[in-house]
C-alpha cells in the first residue's frame, strides 16, 4: 500500500546530517529548525504565518481555539473523516454538528450545510470546519459564501492536502486558519508526530503561539488554559529537508492518478456516475481544484471480496474510513443514528483506497489494475 522506506532512500544522508544537527545545536523543542521551517512553509502557502505544532489533531484544537471557538458554539463539519476532526472540536469545548457529504469528492457539501444552519441544529454555530479529504479541496466557493453570507469563520482541516489548491490558491491559505498534518504517511510527513497551524491573521497566529506553551507568553506566566502542543526540532529539521521535494512529489502522484485512470478506462472497468454495480467508480478532480491525491480511492459494490482477492495477491488496499463519525462509539451522544447522513453512509460501505505513493512504480501499478480487472471479469 504504501513503502515508506523508498523515499528514505533518496533522502538519507541528507536527513542524518539535518538530525545531526539538531544534536550539535541541541535545540530539541521548536528552536532554529521548527522556525525555519514555519517560515518556508508559509512562504510556500502563500499565507502570512505558521505555526509548528506536535500534531494535526493538536494543529485543529489550537487553530480553534486561537479563532476563539470555544464552549457555547457549534461548529459544523464532516461525519466522513477521520475521527480528529470532530474530536479537536469537542477538545476545544464546541459542539460538532455534521451534514452529509458531496458523493462526488467524498467532501462536505456545501448545500447540506445550509441545510443544517437553516434548521434548528445550526443554532451557535460559529464555524465551519471543511476536511480537503483524499488530497482534494472542499469547494471552496461555496464555504466562502457561505461564511461570508453567515459571518462564519472558516477552518480548514488541510490534513492530508499539502500542495493541493481550489482555484490557485493553497490549501492551508483558503479559510481564517488550517491545520496540517505531517503524520509520516502524509503527502509531507514528519518522522513522527507532527502537525501546523496556518493563519493570515496576526493575532490569531499569536495566540496559537502562545496556546501552544501552556498560554505562556512570558516564560512562567500563563495568560490562559493552553496545553503542550510544541513540535520538536527533530521534526522541524526533517521537514525542512522535505519540503525542497514535495512539490515534486505532488506532480508524481498527480501523474500516477492521470495513469490509473487511463488503465482503468482503456480496460473498461470504469463505471460513470457515483453508484458502482458491475465496475468501479473512478475518482476525479472537480473544477477548481488541484487534487494532490493523497489517497486514490474507488467505489466498489463488492468491497470486502475485492479486498480479499487484492490482499491474497500480496496487493495493499486500505478503508477511509468503514465507520462514519455520527456511528462511531464514542460519538454516540451528539445525537445522530444509521440513516442520519446517507451519503457519507454509503462511501463508507464502499470506498477502497489503491497503493498511491511518488515511488509507485508503473509495473506495480499495472499489476493493480490487472488484479482488479481479473477479479470483475
Ligand atoms: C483529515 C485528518 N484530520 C486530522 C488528522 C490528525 O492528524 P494527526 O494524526 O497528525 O494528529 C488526520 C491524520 O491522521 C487526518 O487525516
Amino acid at each position: 500500500m504504501l513503502d515508506l522506506a523508498r523515499q528514505y532512500r533518496t533522502l538519507h544522508e541528507e536527513l542524518l546530517r539535518a538530525l545531526e544537527h539538531v544534536l550539535e545545536t541541541q535545540q530539541f523543542i521548536l528552536g532554529e529548525q521548527v522556525s525555519t521551517f514555519e517560515q518556508a512553509a508559509a512562504k510556500r502557502l502563500g499565507v502570512a504565518y505558521a505555526v509548528g505544532c506536535s500534531s494535526g489533531t493538536d494543529a485543529l484544537w489550537l487553530a480553534l481555539a486561537a479563532a476563539g471557538i470555544g464552549p457555547g458554539m457549534a461548529v459544523v463539519t464532516t461525519p466522513f473523516s477521520f475521527f480528529a476532526s470532530v474530536s479537536a472540536i469537542l477538545r476545544a469545548g464546541a459542539v460538532p454538528v455534521l451534514a452529509d457529504i458531496d458523493p462526488v469528492t467524498f467532501n462536505l457539501d456545501p448545500a447540506a450545510v445550509e441545510v443544517v444552519l437553516e434548521s434548528g441544529r445550526g443554532a451557535g454555530a460559529g464555524a465551519i470546519l471543511p476536511v480537503h479529504l483524499y488530497g482534494q479541496c472542499a469547494d471552496w466557493r461555496g464555504f466562502s459564501r457561505l461564511g461570508r453570507v453567515r459571518g462564519l469563520t472558516l477552518i480548514e482541516d488541510a490534513a492530508q492536502a499539502w500542495g493541493a489548491e481550489w482555484d490557485g490558491h493553497s490549501a492551508g491559505a483558503l479559510g481564517t486558519a488550517a491545520a496540517f498534518s505531517f503524520y509520516p504517511t502524509k503527502n509531507l510527513s514528519a518522522a513522527g508526530d507532527a502537525g501546523m497551524v496556518t493563519t493570515n491573521d496576526a493575532e490569531l497566529a499569536e495566540r496559537a503561539r502562545m496556546l501552544r506553551q501552556h498560554g505562556m507568553r512570558r516564560r512562567y506566566h500563563h495568560d490562559e488554559i493552553g496545553w503542550n502542543a510544541r513540535m520538536d526540532g527533530f521534526q522541524g529539521a526533517v521537514l525542512n529537508v522535505k519540503l525542497k521535494y514535495v512539490a515534486g512529489w505532488s506532480d508524481a502522484r498527480r501523474a500516477l492518478a492521470a495513469r490509473y485512470d487511463r488503465l482503468f478506462r482503456a480496460a473498461g472497468l470504469a463505471e460513470p456516475g457515483t453508484c458502482p454495480t458491475h465496475g468501479i467508480v473512478l475518482p476525479g478532480e472537480v473544477p477548481g481544484a488541484r487534487h494532490v491525491w493523497h489517497q486514490y480511492v474507488i467505489r466498489t459494490a463488492r468491497r470486502q471480496a475485492l479486498r480479499d482477492f487484492l490482499t491474497a495477491r500480496k496487493i495493499g488496499s486500505e478503508i477511509y474510513y468503514p465507520v462514519p463519525l455520527h456511528l462511531q462509539e464514542a460519538l454516540k451522544g451528539l445525537g445522530y443514528g444509521e440513516g442520519s447522513f446517507p451519503e457519507a453512509e454509503r462511501a463508507a460501505r464502499e470506498v477502497l483506497a489503491l497503493p498511491i505513493f511518488p515511488e509507485l512504480r508503473e509495473d506495480e501499478q499495472q499489476t493493480v489494475v490487472d488484479a482488479i480487472a481479473e477479479f470483475l471479469s
